[in-house]
């Protein structure tokens, strides 16, 4: 059966995106995907945005040497916050990535090549969703992509990194590989995973 609080949600959304009632289904192929991106949707809005205010600030008080350490702290920390606030599992990941907890699972991979093959779809972020694991174990995941851009991305991922900012880089994270990347690639994704007991029980 499907939770109150998704099945909310989820009208909602249908709602929202068939006002004429016409194209009711377009939103997502099954009633548990367009669950699934109801509840993520905001969240990775939420990560973005939180991140980007920060990160612009840091830039433009001190460059990318402050910044590097807004990435350093509040990334995992405003990660840590919106699943602490919501009950769901959000961390950043990259198939070349900086922090070494950000590797891609093998479950993942397959979705992950997938954005990696079109990071954006009219112009805004590709996504999957998918179920993983049985019975009460089972999750709902989301995952987001993150292209790469050339501003502000490049100066700490970009291929002509700053000496003095690279060596602080690789102080912080010795197995860097989050360097060389150029604008419009798949720089990383945001997967937001629920325990199936978020949308039915
Ligand atoms: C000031 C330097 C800096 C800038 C600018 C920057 N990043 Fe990062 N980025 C980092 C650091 C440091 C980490 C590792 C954060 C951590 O420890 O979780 C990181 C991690 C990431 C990750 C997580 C995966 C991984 O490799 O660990 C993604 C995705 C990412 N950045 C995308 C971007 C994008 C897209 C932009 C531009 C909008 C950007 N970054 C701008 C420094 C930067």
């Amino acid at each position: 059966m499907i939770r109150p609080l998704a099945a909310v949600l989820l009208a909602l959304a249908m709602a929202g995106c068939a006002p004429d009632g016409k194209e009711e289904i377009t939103l997502a192929p099954t009633v548990e995907d367009a669950a699934v991106v109801v509840l993520s949707q905001p969240l990775a809005q939420e990560f973005t945005s939180a991140l980007q205010a920060q990160l612009g600030a840091a830039m433009a008080e001190g460059g990318p040497m402050q910044a590097l350490g807004v990435c350093h702290e509040e990334a995992p920390r405003i990660a840590a916050a919106i699943a602490g606030e919501s009950g769901a599992q959000v961390v950043r990941i990259s198939d070349r990535n900086r922090n070494p907890a950000g590797a891609v699972s093998d479950e993942v991979a397959p979705f992950y090549a997938q954005l990696a093959e079109q990071p954006l779809v009219d112009n805004a972020p590709a996504t999957r969703i998918w179920q993983s694991g049985e019975g009460d174990a089972a999750r709902m995941n989301y995952l987001a992509a993150i292209p790469m851009r050339e501003q502000p991305c490049s100066a700490c991922h970009g291929s002509d990194i700053d000496p003095e900012l690279q060596a602080r880089i690789s102080e912080l994270y010795p197995d860097d590989l989050a360097t060389g990347f150029t604008p419009g690639e798949l720089r990383g994704a945001l997967h937001i995973s629920w325990p199936i007991g978020a949308f039915f029980e």
